[in-house]
């Protein structure tokens, strides 16, 4: 055993404890508990937010010796803290843990948000872009998209959001052209029937259809409906129209129907993708679209 090892707590474990019972999860979904001395873990956990030596873990841990190896070797073997030969490495370990890439994708991407019920579940998406992707996320929302969220969360939130043809905000005077402009990618999350509708018609009617229609940048379409909607002739229609004329349409992911959850059936709709892989999906497009 090496004397001067060290360990941190493993950045990819969430813990849940209550007086009798810590529960961990680490990040291939595997549920674990311990059961002998919560509190104790916790102590040991809270020192480990940094790289701490063997010696002083087994002090915090207490009781007897043998008592304190054999849980420290426990935690160890259950992946729940992680141990290494030198302290550069434990910290590196740290530091990497969610650190946002030095060079980020893009510098603007425009968000449009219409109106299904998958719309209130993409702030977080809009949170991960920005860390990720590009310096700045400009949202732009549909009347419709307005009964599902408010404009003031994304806001709130940091975010540049805009829900009218005709608004005018931070000296921008003709908006559709300036975002279809400026942006580097466009990015229709969730995209109703009806925007798509839209897009595919050219009907230019609203902000997002108008800002898609008179970009250069690659277009994104992340279609979220009911499968019976999905399957509608009309529908799929549009769709592949979109992906004829160049558009990036992500196929759907298997989840449940967010209008039926009474139901225990899963579906191929759009509510089954998620910020990982919509971000996933956004850098292949960047790889693909500029080579
Ligand atoms: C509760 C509720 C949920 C809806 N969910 C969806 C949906 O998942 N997909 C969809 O295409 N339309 C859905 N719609 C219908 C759209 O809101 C409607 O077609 C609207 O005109 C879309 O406008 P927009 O594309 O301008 O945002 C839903 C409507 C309601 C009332």
């Amino acid at each position: 055993m090496p004397v001067d090892q060290y360990f941190v707590r493993n950045p990819l474990v969430t813990i849940i404890a209550n007086d009798s019972v810590l529960i961990f999860q680490k990040d291939d979904s595997k549920t674990s508990c311990i059961r002998s001395r919560p509190e104790n873990v916790l102590k040991v956990m809270e020192a480990l937010r940094t790289p701490q030596f063997r010696e002083d873990i087994l002090k915090k841990i207490g009781g007897g010796q043998d008592e304190a190896e054999n849980l420290l070797r426990q935690l160890t073997a259950s992946g729940l803290i992680l141990s290494f030969a030198d302290i550069d490495t434990a910290e590196e370990v740290l530091r990497r843990r969610d650190a946002p890439p030095t060079q980020l994708l893009c510098k603007r991407v425009v968000v449009g948000i219409t109106g299904t019920i998958q719309a209130a579940f993409i702030l977080p998406l809009l949170l991960e872009l920005r860390r990720w992707i590009a310096e700045r996320v400009d949202v732009v929302l549909t009347a419709s998209a307005l009964r599902f969220v408010s404009a003031q969360a994304f806001e709130y939130c940091g975010f540049c959001v805009w829900t009218d043809v005709f608004e005018r905000q931070n000296n921008v005077a003709v908006p559709h052209i300036t975002l279809a402009m400026e942006a580097d990618l466009i990015l229709v999350i969730p995209a109703s029937a009806s925007s798509i509708s839209r897009f595919a018609s050219g009907a230019c009617s609203d902000l997002i259809s108008l800002i898609v229609s008179a970009t250069a940048a690659p277009v994104i379409l992340v279609p979220s409906m009911n499968p019976a909607m999905l399957a509608y002739k009309p529908n799929a229609t549009n769709i592949q129209a979109l992906r004829n004329l160049g558009m990036y349409v992500a196929e759907p992911g298997l989840a449940f129907e967010l209008c039926e959850l009474s139901t225990d059936q899963l579906h191929f709709s759009g509510s089954g993708l998620n910020p990982s892989n919509i971000t996933q999906s956004i850098e292949a497009v960047f790889r693909t679209y500029h080579k």
